[in-house]
């Protein structure tokens, strides 16, 4: 690849850092984290070197789905304080050259957002804002909720992401509404174009204040196809074929592309569905089109995933591969993906694709897996600490509707006999893992709260947390920083950030070993999935075996830095381990 062809973006060269307020910093003692905490902690991430914060939702919410109900979209929720603690916060991060962007949740609202109160009680002015339709007659067949009139069922088969019917039936209005999410999550009706100027409104009125891009959250799910068909013979009685990716979507996108979107912002669309069509992805990418600056897919993070969370999964690392080949080949002429392995809605990417039993190695791995593909970065809170799932022992432990919604109906439905039949399942899958607190220090509620935290705190706090991280030159928190820096890097910077991708192990069960190249430079990327010693199987005809190889990076200790490349063809790889090469290409 040659400079001229290369697209030069802010966002390609940047690395985003996720907070889940709510688990992240708390300092007023109520047991939630809060916007004075992220302030707190500025320098925290100033010093880690990352250029850009995702905030999870701070709008005012009943927290049903942990503020992903919002609403008001022009509040903030109390919780984590108020207006003026959010600005202070976009101060104290652009004053430190770091840019700030918010979570975008308009697939659907809370059902005490003001538009569906007053769409419930069919105020003429938001009466259509949501999916309201008759119910169906139930033909005497028992409808497996109690929802309802009776005799009647829901107006299709759709399913819930969360469980359970897509519906709701709402006393006031005699009607039900649709909700992909939880019953006090309605979809907005995003057909009626007086839904589509109050969102671009509420955007505008964000990026006056100041905010540098969105993450579109569940934007897959906008458009809904014609006649809500049912499927039965889908995954979901058809609800993700029929209201996910569906075309109207990219004309919706389209339109906010042009009246909000088109100017220097990053906008990440989360696109939550289990495969996403090629022609859907280069849609949600096309400058001309939908314009988004990348995706959060899910095809990888879905390859241990069964049809509920209480079944366990497995993967495979040519699995992984594969798919992020993929994804690096559909945006190989145009567009971009965020590299994540973990966030809010995911299990911690150690306990996961790495290993607790060399978690240390196998975190810096990781973390050289994501700095070296070609995407931007995306670290979520406490992966940079090497944090792991939590050791969950009852259902009354989760605070995730997610987790608790669909094990509970499965033990009503008698599926499933009782927790501990599927609490190693669950235990290994539910989002909140994700969502213990930040491990700040081994003292009182690893230093998150002087309350009572919301949620358990996982008890390896003793060795796992920050304040031990910094201190140790060895921590993950240490490689993580050099992982960051190598995109500012003066020598390696556009290497890393814009160099060709190349797969040299597609079939390899535990080596991955790759090439980026940049205008006549490379690296060279080796790194051990294993608890085990791999020997490196190089291909030959890779790289040329008399050049010689600058170890950039390593997470173990490596005698003699510089090498030629044939000498690595049989080299022995200790278990997670993870080298990156800087050598000549030609
Ligand atoms: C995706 C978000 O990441 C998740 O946390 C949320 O539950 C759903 N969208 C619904 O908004």
């Amino acid at each position: 690849m040659i400079e001229s062809e290369i697209e030069r973006r802010w966002w390609k060269e940047a690395v985003v850092y996720q907070i889940y307020p709510r688990s992240f910093n708390d300092t007023d003692g109520d047991g939630v984290g809060d916007l004075p905490g992220i302030v707190e902690k500025v320098d925290y991430l100033d010093d880690l070197g990352i250029d850009v914060v995702w905030l999870n939702p701070v709008y005012e919410s009943p927290n049903a789905d942990n503020g992903y109900d919002v609403s008001d979209y022009r509040a903030i929720m109390d919780e984590f304080g108020g207006m003026a603690d959010w600005e202070e916060l976009s101060k104290a991060l652009h004053e430190r050259d770091m840019r700030l962007i918010m979570d975008l949740v308009v697939n659907h609202t809370s059902d005490e957002h003001e538009w569906f109160v007053r769409s419930r009680e069919d105020d003429p002015e938001y009466g259509e804002f949501y999916w309201w339709r008759e119910g169906v007659d139930s033909g005497g067949v028992e409808w497996t909720s109690e929802e309802g009139p009776d005799g009647e069922a829901p107006p299709n088969g759709w399913q819930s992401i969360f469980g359970g019917p897509a519906w709701a039936y709402d006393e006031t209005r005699e009607a039900w509404y649709l909700h992909l999410f939880d019953r006090k999550q309605p979809d907005l009706h995003w057909r009626n174009p007086a839904v589509r100027e109050a969102i671009y409104e509420m955007m505008e009125w964000w990026l006056e204040k100041g905010v540098d891009g969105f993450r579109l959250d569940a934007i897959a799910h906008l458009g809904k196809a014609e006649g809500l068909p049912t499927d039965l013979d889908e995954p979901m009685n058809g609800t993700m074929k029929h209201a996910g990716n569906d075309p109207r979507v990219h004309e919706y996108l389209t339109e906010m592309n042009e009246r909000v979107l088109s100017r220097e912002l990053l906008t990440v669309g989360e696109v939550g569905t289990s495969t996403v069509p090629d022609e859907d992805a280069h849609a949600y990418l096309d400058p001309e089109r939908d314009g988004l600056s990348m995706l959060v897919h899910f095809e990888h993070v879905n390859i241990d995933r069964e049809d509920s969370i209480y079944e366990p999964g497995e993967w495979t690392l040519p699995e992984l591969k594969s798919v992020l080949d993929r994804w690096d080949g559909l945006t190989e002429e145009e567009g971009w993906v965020a590299q994540y392995l973990s966030n809010h809605d995911q299990p911690r990417q150690v306990s996961r694709f790495g290993s607790e039993t060399y978690r240390r190695e196998s975190a810096k791995l990781l973390g050289t897996l994501l700095h070296t593909l070609r995407g931007t970065p995306f670290v979520y809170q406490g992966e940079e600490l090497g944090m792991t799932n939590y050791p969950w022992t009852s259902l009354s432990e989760f605070e995730d509707v997610a987790t608790r919604n669909p094990v509970e109906r499965a033990i009503e439905r008698g599926d499933v006999e009782s927790f501990e039949e599927v609490r190693e399942a669950v235990a290994a899958e539910s989002r909140d893992n994700g969502r213990t607190p930040v491990q700040w220090t081994d003292g009182e509620n690893a230093g998150f709260t002087d309350g009572e935290p919301w949620i358990g705190i996982n008890p390896d706090k003793e060795t796992v947390n920050a304040a031990a991280a910094r201190e140790d030159p060895d921590s993950v928190w240490h490689y993580y920083r050099e992982l960051i820096s190598l995109r500012s890097d003066d020598e390696v910077g556009d290497l890393v950030v814009y160099g060709e991708y190349e797969q040299l192990t597609p079939e390899h069960e535990s080596l991955w070993i790759y090439t980026r190249t940049f205008e006549g430079e490379r690296l060279l990327v080796a790194l051990n999935f294993s608890d085990g010693r791999t020997t490196i199987d190089l291909p030959t005809d890779a790289v040329d075996a008399g050049v010689t190889a600058d170890l950039l990076l390593a997470n173990y200790a490596i005698e003699g830095a510089v090498t030629a490349v044939g000498d690595l063809a049989d080299l022995v790889l200790r278990p997670w381990e993870a080298r990156v090469y800087h050598v000549d290409a030609e």
